[in-house]
C-alpha cells in the first residue's frame, strides 16, 4: 500500500511516499541513491545487504520499508565522518579484508552492530557473529582479524 514513511537515514530525516511493502534494499538503492548497500542473493542468505536499524543488523533485502518507519537506519555511507573512515573501515583497508569488495559493506555493518553489542568481543565471538555473512572470495580470516583490531582501536568511536 502506498504510504508516507519517515525515518532517519545516516542521521538525516528522510521521508518518502511509496509502496510500504517494498524492500528497504531497493528503496535505499533506487530512491535514495545509497548504492553502498549491495544486492547479493536477495533471499536473506548472504548478508551483503546488511544495514543497521536501531542498533541491530538487518537484511535489507528482506525488510519491508514499513518496518523502518520512525527508526534510525545506518548504512555504510553513514560511517565515515568528516573525511575520516570509521575504525572498522580503516581496519578492513589495513588488513586487505576484501577482494572483490562486494560483501564488504554488509560485513562492516554486521560487524558494527556486533561491536555495539559486544565492544570487546573475542576472536571466537567475532567469528561466530560473522558466520552468516558470506564472502565468496574467501577473505574471512582477514575480515575477522580486521574486526578484532577495530574492537581494540584506541580512540575508536561507535
Ligand atoms: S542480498 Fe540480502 S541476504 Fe543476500
Ligand atoms: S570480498 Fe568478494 S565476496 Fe567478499
Amino acid at each position: 500500500m502506498k504510504k508516507t514513511i519517515q525515518f532517519r537515514l545516516n542521521g538525516r530525516p528522510t521521508k518518502l511516499t511509496t509502496d510500504d511493502d517494498r524492500r528497504l534494499l531497493w528503496v535505499l538503492r533506487t530512491d535514495l541513491d545509497m548504492t553502498g548497500t549491495k544486492h547479493g542473493c536477495g533471499a536473506g542468505l548472504c548478508g551483503s545487504c546488511t544495514v543497521v536499524v536501531d542498533g541491530k543488523a538487518v537484511r535489507s533485502c528482506q525488510t519491508p520499508l514499513k518496518n523502518v518507519d520512525g527508526k534510525e537506519v545506518l548504512t555504510i555511507e553513514g560511517l565515515e565522518q568528516n573525511g575520516k573512515l570509521h575504525p572498522l573501515q580503516q581496519a578492513f583497508a589495513d588488513h586487505g579484508a576484501l577482494q572483490c569488495g562486494f560483501c564488504t559493506p554488509g560485513m562492516i555493518m554486521n560487524a558494527y552492530a556486533l561491536l555495539q553489542q559486544q565492544p570487546q568481543a573475542s576472536r571466537d565471538a567475532i567469528a561466530e557473529g560473522m558466520e552468516r555473512n558470506l564472502c565468496r572470495c574467501g577473505a574471512h580470516q582477514r575480515i575477522v582479524a580486521a574486526i578484532e583490531e577495530a574492537s581494540h582501536a584506541k580512540g575508536g568511536r561507535s
